[in-house]
């Protein structure tokens, strides 16, 4: 189970009374997914049975709350398959340690690919100028630490179709421009940076192009679902909003 945003005193209480659901449900043989807060009761979870998948999800994680993302993996790896038919480039704006980015090139067999995917971020933390102070106070401390641009560099060494870029996403764009994007992973954790993102790269995604906005339904990011609703709403794009707190757009040119 890994739950969070409530204080640890209350999380507890939170934890116990979910552990005595599973135990009912688990009786019964009744399927339960209790992790990255999120709860599912009765679902069918038919991800499990991906061996690829899931052989992907455990051997690039490096602990528990990577394995508790699972469910958004899914997604992840669900929209990257279905972009191959586009025939386009993959782009992620915020990669920090790769470990989305890394679940998805073995899960796809990149090496084997033509298309191209492009790793963005600054691999120093939110930038203050595209991000709100409550963003930056909410930010993981870990995204500072200098040495995660040369091991996510070593880390996609082995494929010859990745391009990490170190840079402040939008204005790193200046200098480097994906084209013909088939699929664009935003999980900057800032409002104005994704947006921003958005708007940069909205003339090269290519129609039917598959969009995921990592936080777009987590209440503690609520300003950047606002904010995501406003932009998409004004190209007349519609976002569907995931119980696993991610939000999803087939983008549509013609709209
Ligand atoms: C939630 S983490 C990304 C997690 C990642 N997708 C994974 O697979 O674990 C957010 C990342 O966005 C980066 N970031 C935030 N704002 C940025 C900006 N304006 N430009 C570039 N990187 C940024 C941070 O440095 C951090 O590494």
């Amino acid at each position: 189970m890994s739950f969070y945003g409530l204080p640890r005193k209350d999380l507890s209480g939170v934890m116990s009374g979910l552990q005595s659901v599973e135990d009912i449900y688990e009786k019964t043989d009744l399927s339960t997914f209790m992790h990255d807060n999120l709860v599912a009761l009765m679902r069918n979870q038919h991800f499990f049975n991906d061996t690829p998948f899931t052989t992907a999800v455990i051997g690039n994680a490096e602990n528990d709350r990577d394995t508790a993302k699972i469910w958004r993996l899914h997604t992840c790896c669900w929209a990257a398959r279905t972009a191959l038919a586009l025939d386009g480039n993959f782009v992620e704006c915020g990669t920090y340690k790769g470990f989305y980015a890394s679940v998805i090139a073995q899960y796809l067999r990149f090496d084997t690919l033509q298309n191209k995917f492009y790793l963005f971020d600054t691999f120093e933390g939110l930038s203050p100028n595209w991000s709100s102070e409550k963003e930056r106070i909410q930010a993981d401390p870990g995204y500072e630490w200098d040495g995660t641009y040369d091991d996510v560099l070593n880390r996609f060494s082995i494929y010859s179709n990745f391009q990490v870029v170190k840079g402040v996403v939008p204005e790193v764009f200046d200098d480097v421009l994906p084209e013909r994007i088939a699929f664009l992973h935003l999980d900057l954790n800032a409002a104005a940076a994704e947006t921003a993102a958005a708007e940069r790269l909205l003339p090269q995604l290519l129609d039917g192009a598959i969009v995921v906005l990592d936080d777009f339904g987590r209440q503690e990011q609520n300003d950047l679902c606002y904010a995501h609703l406003e932009w998409w709403g004004q190209q007349g794009q519609t976002i569907l909003e995931l119980p696993t707190g991610q939000g999803l757009v087939v983008y549509r040119q013609s709209y």
